[in-house]
């Protein structure tokens, strides 16, 4: 697959290495364009098939129009994200790009680089298509400038099954305790490293559900709108915990995206992965069966959401095409045929289960009645400034595990970034 020469250039640029851009020179749109470039980050396995899900029914719906396919591979936006930030920068925006619920989409309207869609939620009926929850996350000052596709859920421990079985295990643990217990047993049979763990935004994660437990859902939010504090010895705590957590995990973490934590995983070399739930589509994408999942333990009812959601630029080469994708989104039938494939479950309230795997008929059902709470690295709980400099931190933290050092870079990043008292 051929680089265009300016997406070609920013990569030399950043320096980042990436597997896939799907549009070439030949393929760039122009004035007058019908193409459609969507960007994302999902380039492979149950992303791209949820992706195929959502064009699928965009050719039905807009057939007058032609989708492009802008993705840049790379778990959570890694390289999509700087790629973006430097074509908004040149004034090259896609015609729509994912962007993060809450926090991370804020950004952007910020820097003033959204269209407000408002008068489309009103000609679409969107407005009471979505959980009011949601919709005050896509808003700001009354005006509001994507449209969710859906809803994934972060705190998920995937397992293998068969692994578990080889170490005695057969019920999930619901308790920190419970879990390291497991985690003995699995070393105690053979299972050097029985927690796959990934690179930075994948151990903010696992940290986080880490947090989850220790804290309680409602001291787990204090630490995004400011009320509670990271200097604690709760948060001293919780690294400490932390770091005896890394124990179990493979040494080779921060070379991994989350694809490659999956494979070991699914290669029966480790028994666990805590990722969310487009896990459970990859899986299934990949063809393996063996696998089985529980909230993470200690995490009770409470759900870690986020959101991926679509926006028009300020810019956009083909805003008419763009606002027929984004009505493509926001429809029930492109949140069916997308979030089926996803691993998510539907934004939109009256999507029924009908053709849903079994992972999404729980979720849905879990979303109804659990605690709801955002994700740092997914943006539902902060901009991306301070979900870098976290990200650098727990990077640090992976190869020198000084807690005193990572709980202080964690309260530098909460008051250069976080909320203002
Ligand atoms: C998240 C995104 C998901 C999934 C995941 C892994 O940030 O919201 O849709 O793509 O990254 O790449």
């Amino acid at each position: 697959m051929r680089l265009s020469r300016r997406v070609a250039a920013v990569a030399v640029a950043f320096g980042t290495m990436f597997a896939t851009v799907a549009c070439s020179s030949s393929e760039e749109p122009g004035e007058g364009s019908k193409k459609v470039e969507v960007f994302t980050w999902w380039a492979d396995g149950g992303e791209k098939a949820g992706l195929d899900g959502l064009v699928g029914v965009f050719k039905t719906d807009c057939a007058g129009f032609e989708f492009l396919n802008g993705a840049v591979a790379g778990g959570a936006g890694s390289n999509a994200k700087q790629v973006l930030a430097s074509r908004l920068q040149q004034n090259d925006p896609p015609d729509t790009f994912q962007a993060h619920a809450g926090a991370e989409l804020s950004d952007y309207i910020n820097d003033d680089q959204l269209e407000d869609l408002s008068a489309q939620y009103t000609e679409w009926g969107l407005t009471n298509a979505f959980p009011k929850g949601l919709i005050d996350n896509l808003t700001v000052d009354g005006k509001i400038y994507s449209v969710p596709a859906n809803i994934h859920r972060a705190n998920v421990l995937w397992s293998n099954k068969t692994v578990l079985a080889k170490a005695g295990i057969t019920k999930d643990a619901t308790t920190l305790d419970g879990f390291f217990a497991d985690l003995d047993k699995l070393k105690a049979s053979g299972v050097a490293a029985p927690l796959a763990l990934g690179k930075d935004w994948t151990q903010q994660m696992l940290f986080e559900a880490l947090l989850i437990s220790k804290l309680g859902p409602e001291k787990f939010n204090g630490l995004w709108n400011g009320t509670t504090s990271w200097t604690g010895a709760d948060i001293t705590d919780a690294i400490t915990t932390y770091k005896r957590l890394l124990t179990y995990t493979n040494k080779d973490r921060d070379t991994f995206d989350w694809t490659d934590a999956e494979k070991l995983l699914m290669d029966g070399k480790a028994a666990y992965q805590l990722m969310g739930d487009w896990e459970a589509a990859d899986l299934d994408a990949k063809g393996f069966k063996d696998y089985g999942w529980s909230v993470f333990p200690g995490n009770g009812n409470t759900f870690q959401w986020l959101a991926d959601s679509f926006v028009l630029p300020k810019g956009a080469k083909n805003a008419d095409g763009t606002k027929c994708w984004l009505k493509t989104v926001g429809s029930a039938t492109g949140q069916a045929a997308f979030n089926q494939k996803k691993g998510s479950i539907p934004a939109r309230t009256d999507v029924g289960t009908d053709g849903f795997p079994a992972y999404q008929q729980a979720a849905m059902a879990d979303w109804k009645t659990a605690t709801q709470v955002p994700s740092c690295p997914h943006g539902s709980a902060c901009a991306q400034t301070w979900q870098g400099a976290v990200g650098s931190a727990q990077g640090k933290f992976s190869s020198d595990g000084d807690v005193a050092a990572l709980q202080k870079a964690l309260a530098s990043a909460a008051a250069e970034f976080g909320p203002k008292k």
